[in-house]
């Protein structure tokens, strides 16, 4: 399939345990078997300064950072992402899939996480318009009840903990969250029905894509 010399930006969202690391990957070997050069990238991570920062922010004590400091990391983290690997592979023409991206960051760091937590989205937005300054031209949101999201996510025995113990009354307003953002992004955004069988999840992902690149 011939996509011109200008890239694709695709990225998966949505909660813990939701499926985009698995429906990122299959649509990742879906556009391959058609031919198309993809990239299949993560967040945070995805460079090898930003897999470093991985480490920093997802392991260890949930209060090892001030949440300002946090975004920092992440956001620093995605600056790296994005000059070392997402734009020299758009700048070939490749699609871009990313497991995360900034949305992430607008909802685990702007969202409050407790009662008498200051909200820190426009702080989110403000640093990511100074600093990262592009969004994807296509996000999946893999949307589901965060229970089941959760149990599965907790099932993967991983280091990368801080965010997981977070519990379910806030991956409620993370859901909620999610498809506000899905709302206020409309020109970008799909929203994916994530509580079905993979195979059913990755057919309409893919059919979507498609129909986008297309
Ligand atoms: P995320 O990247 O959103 O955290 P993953 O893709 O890693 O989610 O999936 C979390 C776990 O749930 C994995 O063990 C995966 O195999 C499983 N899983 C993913 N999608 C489904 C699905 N549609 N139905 C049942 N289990 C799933
Ligand atoms: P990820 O590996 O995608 O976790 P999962 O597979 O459980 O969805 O991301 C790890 C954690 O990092 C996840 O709990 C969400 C968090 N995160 C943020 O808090 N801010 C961000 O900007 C990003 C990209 C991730």
């Amino acid at each position: 399939m011939t996509l011109g010399a200008k890239g694709r930006f695709i990225t998966f969202e949505g909660i813990d345990g939701s499926g985009k690391s698995t429906q990122a990957r299959l649509l990742a070997d879906h556009l391959r078997a058609q031919g198309v050069d993809v990239l299949l990238t993560r967040e945070p991570g995805g460079s090898a300064g930003a897999e470093e920062i991985r480490a920093l922010v997802l392991e260890g004590d949930p209060d090892r950072w001030s949440p300002e400091t946090e975004i920092l990391l992440f956001t620093a983290a995605r600056r790296d992402h994005l000059e070392r690997t997402i734009n020299p592979a758009l700048a070939a023409g490749q699609v871009v899939i990313c497991d995360r991206f900034a949305d992430s960051t607008r909802m685990y760091q702007g969202l409050k996480r407790a009662e008498g937590d200051r909200d820190l989205r426009a702080l989110v937005d403000q640093l990511h318009t100074l600093m990262i300054g592009r969004e994807p031209d296509l996000t999946v949101l893999i949307d589901m009840d965060p229970a089941t999201g959760l149990g599965r996510a907790l099932s993967r025995a991983t280091k990368e903990e801080r965010f997981e113990g977070f519990g379910q009354t806030l991956q409620e307003n993370m859901r909620a969250g999610f498809l506000d953002l899905a709302d206020q992004y409309s020109d970008r955004f799909v929203v994916i029905d994530g509580a079905r069988a993979i195979d059913t999840v990755a057919d309409e992902v893919a059919k979507t894509v498609l129909e986008h690149l297309q």
